[in-house]
């Protein structure tokens, strides 16, 4: 897409784009890879795919698609940012998923981890309820998680320390609709 073309982008609200991190075409292919290895590295068991409203919902709806085995879906919602770019620690659970986590796999399926302080509270939490295992797929990982205190079993795409819009991601709950990920200006 030309620079031209992203200045006319009537979703963008005439905001800026520094440049388009991953385009429509590279996104479905890599969600289409983290798929396959997600089926794979679950061949038995009951398999529950948590997503973390809002950020994950597009991501976990292509993403479910591409995974070849049974599974059930169900939403966390966790607020963190407000409309700040910078993470404040605070996580508060307003949605808690109703389904039953003892003995299933869970997937805990995120947007992007930043400072890891939202996982590290989900993680304790769902650890609690006695799953069979408990693992974290993330589209994007920023790789400056020094608080994570554990491991992202599936990663989409190591991402450089910028703020990301699109696919899901926002900012101040705008743009979350454009197809492609990008750093705003
Ligand atoms: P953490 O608790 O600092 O890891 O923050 C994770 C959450 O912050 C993600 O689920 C996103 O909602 C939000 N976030 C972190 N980095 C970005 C970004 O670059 N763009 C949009 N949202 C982000
Ligand atoms: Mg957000």
């Amino acid at each position: 897409m030309s620079v031209n073309a992203l200045i006319a982008d009537p979703r963008l609200e005439g905001r800026a784009l520094k440049r388009i991190v991953y385009d429509a075409a590279e996104i479905a292919r890599r969600v289409s890879e983290l798929g396959a290895e997600i089926t794979a590295a679950y061949p038995d068991g009951e398999l529950l795919v948590l997503g973390l409203l809002k950020g994950s919902f597009i991501f976990l709806s292509d993403l479910v698609r591409q995974i070849n085995r049974p599974l059930h879906v169900d939403f966390l919602v966790a607020s963190s940012y407000g409309e700040s770019m910078v993470s404040s620690g605070n996580v508060r659970l307003v949605y808690d998923p109703e389904t039953e986590l003892d003995g299933k796999h869970i997937l805990l399926v995120e947007d992007i981890v930043d400072t890891g302080r939202t996982l590290n509270r989900l993680m304790e939490l769902l650890q609690a309820r006695n799953p069979r295992s408990l693992e974290i797929c993330a589209l994007l990982h920023k790789h400056i998680a020094e608080e994570l205190k554990y491991d992202t079993k599936f990663i989409g795409y190591d991402v450089p320390h910028e703020f990301l819009v699109g696919y899901g991601l926002d900012h101040a709950e705008s743009f979350r609709h454009l197809p492609y990920i990008a750093s705003l200006q």
